[in-house]
């Protein structure tokens, strides 16, 4: 178990003359202990955030602690999407991230909306609906337009669409895509756009580090949205990587971001390691070093690449290890996150930092 850190202790083991009968003798005085730890986002020189699930904020004190003092920023990994939000046509079911967007607030952090559309996560009325396609612009429009007026002056930012990009390039066969046609996408940052004149309206996807395909489709996606006056303010980059990801695939995916001209969200991080998937895999030291170094690479890479005007910030995709949704993703053990299954700080952590002096 590693403590890094940045934990600056200082011990003055001091003595003090006491008083005795028989004249004055030292009297040994405790040390004093004065532990000054810190705050991850403290160090950085832009928002640092983690996705974070409801029960788990509720329910474990050293999961909410760790988000409190280390995080500025917050993204719901699960409550605002769809299904969660919209079960059945006529219900919306706030309550999670209602707690969420309030605990934000009390507690001065930035929160982050994911995600309005998405082909994943759709509810059964969703995907059976029936109706034209009149009345799917409608669902559609009404969806995006409760959402994002119930959390105005709440949520400041969303990722309007997520995924709508092939790795190939292509536009993904989404039901959206299949009812709507293509250019739905333009008109979800529209109707966005109506509900909240102030929010900042994000593209987000994964592989911009790996598909140069993908990069262009959505350099070309945003150039046709300011040819077209189609409102949006930031593209988001997952970032669910493999510590095997090369500096040079790092920095193509960041001069892509930087060149949009727009806000730039390192949206989804984290770093996994188990790349062949095996069962019987072990994180050791030497494992957490490597992870350590990709984590440092990632945020210098950003910070010197992003404009300071562009830099959104950086969330890491939840916590702590144990709470990582790659394992059940790639289904093999995992330790992606800059915390362990303990809320203990990895090398990971202190990398970070490195990373963004
Ligand atoms: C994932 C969550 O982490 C899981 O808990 C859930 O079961 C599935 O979705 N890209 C995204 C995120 O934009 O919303 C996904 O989150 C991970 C991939």
């Amino acid at each position: 178990m590693i403590y890094f850190l940045l934990t600056f202790s200082f011990i003055s083991a001091c003595t003090k003359k006491g008083v005795t009968a028989g004249g004055t003798t030292p009297v040994p005085v405790p040390p004093v202990v004065v532990v000054v730890d810190t705050n991850l986002y403290k160090f950085m020189p832009f928002p640092m955030g983690a996705s974070v699930g409801i029960s788990l904020m509720k329910n474990n004190a050293k999961y909410s602690g760790v988000v409190g003092k280390e995080y500025n920023s917050i993204t719901a990994e699960n409550a605002m999407k769809f299904g969660a939000l919209h079960p059945a046509e006529n219900t919306y079911n706030w309550a999670d991230a209602d707690y969420l967007v309030a605990y934000a607030q009390a507690n001065g952090k930035r929160i982050h909306g994911h995600t309005l559309n998405w082909y994943q996560n759709l509810p059964a009325w969703v995907t059976n609906f029936s109706g034209d396609s009149i009345a799917w612009e409608n669902m559609l429009k009404t969806h995006i337009q409760t959402v994002v007026a119930h959390f105005k002056g709440k949520v400041a930012s969303w990722d309007v669409v997520n995924e709508y990009f092939n790795d190939d390039g292509t536009i993904r066969t989404s039901v959206w895509v299949k009812n709507l046609g293509p250019d739905y996408i333009a008109r979800c940052f529209q109707y966005a756009r109506q509900a909240d004149p102030d929010a900042i309206l994000f593209y987000n996807d994964y592989g911009h580090e790996y598909s140069s395909a993908k990069r262009t489709a959505i350099a070309n996606l945003i150039s046709s949205f300011k040819t077209r006056g189609i409102p949006i303010h930031g593209v988001g980059m997952q970032f669910h990587m493999t510590y095997t990801q090369t500096d040079a695939n790092i920095n193509a995916a960041m001069a892509f971001a930087a060149g949009t001209g727009l806000k730039v969200h390192l949206s989804e991080l984290d770093i996994r390691l188990n790349t062949n998937k095996l069962q019987t895999l072990v994180f050791t030291d030497a494992l957490a070093a490597q992870q350590a170094a990709r984590y440092k690479f990632v945020v210098q890479a950003y910070n010197a690449a992003i404009p300071k005007a562009q830099q959104f910030g950086i969330t890491t995709w939840n916590v702590g290890d144990a709470d990582s949704w790659v394992p059940s993703w790639q289904g093999a053990p995992d330790w992606p996150l800059p915390f362990d299954a303990n809320y203990l700080r990895k090398p990971a952590y202190k990398a970070i930092i490195e990373g963004g002096k």
